[in-house]
């Protein structure tokens, strides 16, 4: 197979929701991922913000090569499995957090939250949740309805209902909104699909106080933002404001699917036996890598604080370089943005002519998210690239 016979055959059995770039990519080792011709590729999109330990980590071969001779790869939650079990306490350890469930996806892990939320408000008439701008949590319909964009619901009405959006980093927005009927606001720390915007401390910290004020949940969507990439295990660690409820996925299960919807409290003990489920939740395979990665991330989370602050030095260069083409530079730890004046498409195709994987978040945003492991030389060599990139448009 190559690329192109891989591509043809796609576009033949594939449905067309994508926006593909033409290569298939086979293989992959540390930082780098190569292509079904053999081309290698310095990688910041880590599979958007999945791949934390990079490709061939000799860690998680093991963890999974272990699970392949124990030869069960999902047994259910008809019953235990000692992986998913020690995954959840790590996470209750690492987050301060209670009591978790596990599902497969970052959308899934927001739809247990607003299951979540909703029920607790039952008994009080509670219902309405408020979610914002530019905000990004998934693809299903209730995720998908508490994204604050009109681009993901075009042509899918009706909505979910009891959904309402205030306007992100601006608090009298939602004292406008929430009343005794609210029943939880959903934020993302760090925005991500929205264009890499981070979250004010006041702005957080008076969420906190009005869900406090009117009995109601406080959903913090870390799906991207969490597990190390913002150079702490949790992003919300940065601000020191609690959540009742965190949604956790992309990382979590090394590549292989899986979310989480953690509880802080009471909101832990909201879902009783036959009221949630996922088939797949607390997959052996995908709990064992869960394992690796949180085993690892404290070191992670320190290395990436260093490392970030390096990438964003360097970003500011960059910005300064090209005035003209780079308005802002904006994030945390290894979840940074140059928002553009030129399209973010036409820059990520001529990095990858140069052998570098980046992606885009929103319209103007060049997003960099590599894996947790990217050391200073990595970060030259891509900032090198897209300097070279950026000169050549
Ligand atoms: C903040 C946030 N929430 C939720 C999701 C949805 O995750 P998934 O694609 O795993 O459903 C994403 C995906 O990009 C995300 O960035």
């Amino acid at each position: 197979m190559s690329n192109k016979s891989t591509i043809g055959l796609a576009a033949e059995n594939y449905m067309k929701n994508y926006a593909q770039f033409p290569v298939s990519i086979k293989s992959g080792k540390g930082m780098y991922v190569t292509d079904e011709d053999g081309k290698s590729y310095l990688d910041f999109v880590a599979g958007i913000a999945v791949n934390a330990l990079g490709y061939g980590d000799e860690d998680e071969k093991k963890a999974l090569l272990s699970v392949l001779d124990d030869g069960v790869l999902h047994i259910s939650n008809l019953y235990y499995n000692p992986h998913a079990v020690h995954a959840a306490e790590m996470i209750n350890r690492l987050a301060g957090s209670d009591k978790v469930f596990f599902c497969n996806s970052g959308a899934e892990a927001n739809e247990a939250a607003l299951k979540i939320a909703r029920k607790h408000g039952s008994a009080s008439g509670k219902s309405t949740i408020i979610s914002f701008g530019h905000s990004f949590h998934g693809r299903t319909y209730g995720a998908i309805t508490v994204t604050g964009q009109e681009k993901y619901h075009k042509g899918f009405a009706p909505m979910l209902p009891g959904v309402v959006y205030a306007e992100f980093n601006n608090l009298d927005s939602v004292k406008a909104l929430i009343d005794d009927h609210t029943a939880a606001i959903i934020v993302e720390p760090l925005q991500g699909e929205g264009g890499i915007i981070p979250a004010e401390k006041d702005f957080l910290s008076g969420l906190r106080e009005l869900c406090d004020q009117y009995g109601a949940y406080l959903i913090f969507d870390e799906v991207q933002c969490g597990l190390g990439r913002t150079g702490k295990p949790f992003c919300f660690q940065h601000y020191g404001v609690k959540p009742d409820l965190l949604t956790l996925a992309k990382a979590l299960g090394g590549g292989l699917p899986m979310g989480a919807c953690v509880a802080f409290g009471a909101a832990g003990d909201v879902f009783q036996p036959g009221d949630h489920a996922a088939t797949f939740g607390g997959n052996i395979a995908a709990s064992a890598l869960a394992e690796v990665l949180l085993g690892k991330l404290p070191a992670l989370a320190d290395s990436v604080a260093e490392n970030g602050k390096y990438l964003s030095a360097k970003l500011e260069e960059i910005r300064e370089r090209h005035p003209d083409k780079v308005t802002a530079v904006r994030g945390m730890g290894f979840m940074q943005g140059l928002d553009l004046s030129v399209p973010p498409r036409d820059v990520i195709s001529k990095c990858m002519e140069k052998g570098l994987l980046v992606c885009s978040a929103g319209y103007t945003v060049l997003r960099f998210v590599p894996p947790l492991i990217a050391s200073k030389a990595d970060i030259d060599k891509a900032a090198a690239i897209v300097d070279e990139s950026l000169s050549e448009l």
